[in-house]
């Protein structure tokens, strides 16, 4: 009779246990949800080097650092820099201090304004224009070829949900007006 008691009591205790094991589950599930697609794009944004190349260094306390007052809004318009250095086939390729201008056989390509600003940045552009661009490797997917260094070929490898989550992000970080030029042919280093 002792021991069916105890045994009773044993059950019960495990069966508690077990279902404090799943309510544990269940909370910590729920306190950990999805990633909305603007939280999901800063993650990738932060991730894939975009700063590296589309927000202007600056001298920092511990040396060059991307100035994220500035954050994804490209190559500095009016910033006057002297020619790029004579390329040799050894070093064909040259990047100015601020690493949106860059110079290579290809010419000299200054890189985007990625902030929503309308008239200069992404702000008038679909999702489709720039899932269209990242896979195609052109302007808004129908344009001129997009110059190097940008990394489209590894971009595209993300999914349509991804993608769209990095354009989500784009379009919700400060709008910054900045005019990025034009490239310059080979001719005009
Ligand atoms: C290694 C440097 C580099 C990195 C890293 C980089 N980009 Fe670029 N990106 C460029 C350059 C340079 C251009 C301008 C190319 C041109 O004018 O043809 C550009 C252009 C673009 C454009 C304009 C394309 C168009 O259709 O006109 C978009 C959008 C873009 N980049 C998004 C991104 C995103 C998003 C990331 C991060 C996931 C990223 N880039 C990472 C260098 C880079």
């Amino acid at each position: 009779m002792r021991t069916t008691a105890l045994l009773l009591v044993a059950s019960l205790a495990s069966a508690l246990l077990a279902g404090t094991a799943v309510r544990t589950l269940a909370s910590s599930s729920a306190s950990s949800p999805m990633p909305s697609p603007v939280e999901r794009g800063k993650y990738l944004v932060a991730s894939m080097a975009c700063n590296d190349c589309h927000t202007p260094w600056t001298m920092g306390p511990q040396g060059p650092m991307p100035d994220m007052t500035r954050e994804l809004s490209g190559h500095p318009a009016g910033l006057s820099l002297a020619t790029p250095p004579v390329a040799n086939a050894d070093w064909p390729t040259s990047a100015s201090a601020t690493m949106t201008a860059w110079s290579g056989p290809w010419g000299t390509s200054f890189t985007a304004n990625l902030t929503p600003d309308r008239e200069t940045g992404l702000g008038s552009w679909t999702t489709e224009e720039f899932l269209a661009a990242m896979r195609t490797g052109r302007h808004q997917g129908r344009g001129r070829a997009i110059l190097p260094p940008m990394p489209w070929t590894m971009i595209r490898n993300l999914d349509d949900q991804d993608l769209g989550a990095i354009f989500a992000y784009l379009q919700s970080i400060p709008s910054i007006s900045n005019r990025v030029p034009e490239p310059l042919p080979p001719s005009a280093q």
